[in-house]
């Protein structure tokens, strides 16, 4: 199928925890996405651990490529662009995608366009079939991230308010580790939490001035309510995941409807790796959710990012680095 919208682009990305990658077209249809992740590597350290990360991408990276290709058909002949994170994210883990992109595109000379992960995250709202169009509001909650965003336009946003201390995916990391779940944490607090009573406990929200967020009173809450409960903590650890998870869910959903408020957004998009939590979708039905698979890292939202971002003609490209922090 050859015509304005079908140039491929191959979408790496390896910033944290995931090797991914997908083949998506110009149009934003996905051929592919493949995406292994580390978790099970990583779980038994309760959390990433950096090199052990950037050893495993290492491993990972050329054998999920050669899946995403077989499994759109396709072979390297056919890709047009090649797009890749290179930052904010673990340095080494990212060094390692780079790397590989710019090995593939330079072996074929296709310009390469390089992706901040959180337009990244952004763009999965841009995906076929049911594309949503900008201006919106945006929350972005992940592991790493919790912004809230104006989207004026394709490829770009402005920063409403941020997290104060941890990122709403570490508050849910962080809890499951207290109460022994397994890691990453955010889906087994969401799965667990269905089998408890959200108000059995009296978590605090925090009230931050603005529209930043702050999650380390509920963290402590939990902390403390872990303690004290000792022996009796699996009885109530139902109950604990669903009072959690209410507490957090409440604070980003209160901070989204004020934003909305506040900008006269007619649009709420929530997007990140927490945008997968049930209960966060359920309590925010106006929000458009990418499907599940979009919201936790992957590849296809980094190609679609790059149909909106600037492509570096060969041999350009070689000199790029990654960057860990938010520019
Ligand atoms: O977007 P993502 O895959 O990676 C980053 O860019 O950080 O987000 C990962 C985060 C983890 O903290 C994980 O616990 C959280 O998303 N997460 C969830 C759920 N699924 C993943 N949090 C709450 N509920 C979920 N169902
Ligand atoms: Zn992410």
């Amino acid at each position: 199928m050859e015509g304005p919208g079908s140039a491929l682009i191959l979408g790496i990305e390896t910033s944290c925890d995931e090797t991914a990658a997908a083949l998506v077209t110009e149009a934003g249809e996905i051929r592919s996405s493949v995406v292994s992740s580390q978790a099970d590597l990583h779980a038994r350290y309760g959390g990433v651990v950096p090199e052990v990360a950037s050893r495993r991408h290492l491993e990972l990276v050329t054998p999920v490529i050669r899946e995403a290709l077989g499994e759109a058909r396709v072979t390297l002949e056919d890709v047009d662009r090649v797009a890749v994170t290179n930052g904010p994210g673990l340095i080494g883990a990212l060094l390692v995608g780079l790397a590989a992109a710019k090995a593939v595109a330079w072996s074929r000379r296709l310009p390469l366009v390089p992706v901040d992960h959180l337009d990244g995250h952004v763009a999965s709202l841009y995906l076929q079939p049911d594309p949503l169009e900008p201006p919106f509001l945006c929350l972005l909650a992940s592991g790493g991230h919790t912004l809230l965003v104006d989207v004026p336009a394709h490829g770009a946003f402005d920063v409403l308010g941020t997290t104060l201390d941890d990122a709403a995916g570490e508050a849910f990391d962080k809890g499951a580790r207290l109460l022994g779940l397994g890691y990453p944490g955010g889906a087994e607090i969401d799965r667990l939490a269905r089998e408890g009573d959200p108000e059995a406990f009296d978590f605090p929200v925090a009230r931050v001035p603005g529209l930043d967020f702050s999650f380390s009173g509920v963290k402590t809450a939990l902390l403390y309510t872990v303690r004290d409960l000792g022996g009796e903590l699996e009885a109530r650890k139902a109950d604990l995941a669903a009072t959690y998870q209410r507490a957090i869910v409440q604070a980003l959903v209160r901070r989204t409807r004020e934003a909305a408020e506040q900008t006269g957004a007619e649009r709420i998009a929530v997007v990140g790796g927490v945008a997968a939590n049930s209960e966060l979708r359920a309590a925010l039905p106006e929000a458009k959710a990418p499907p599940l698979a979009l919201c936790t890292d992957n590849a296809a939202m980094i190609a679609s990012a790059a149909r909106y971002g600037e492509a570096i003609p060969s041999p350009g490209y070689l000199a790029l680095d990654a960057y860990a922090s938010a520019l």
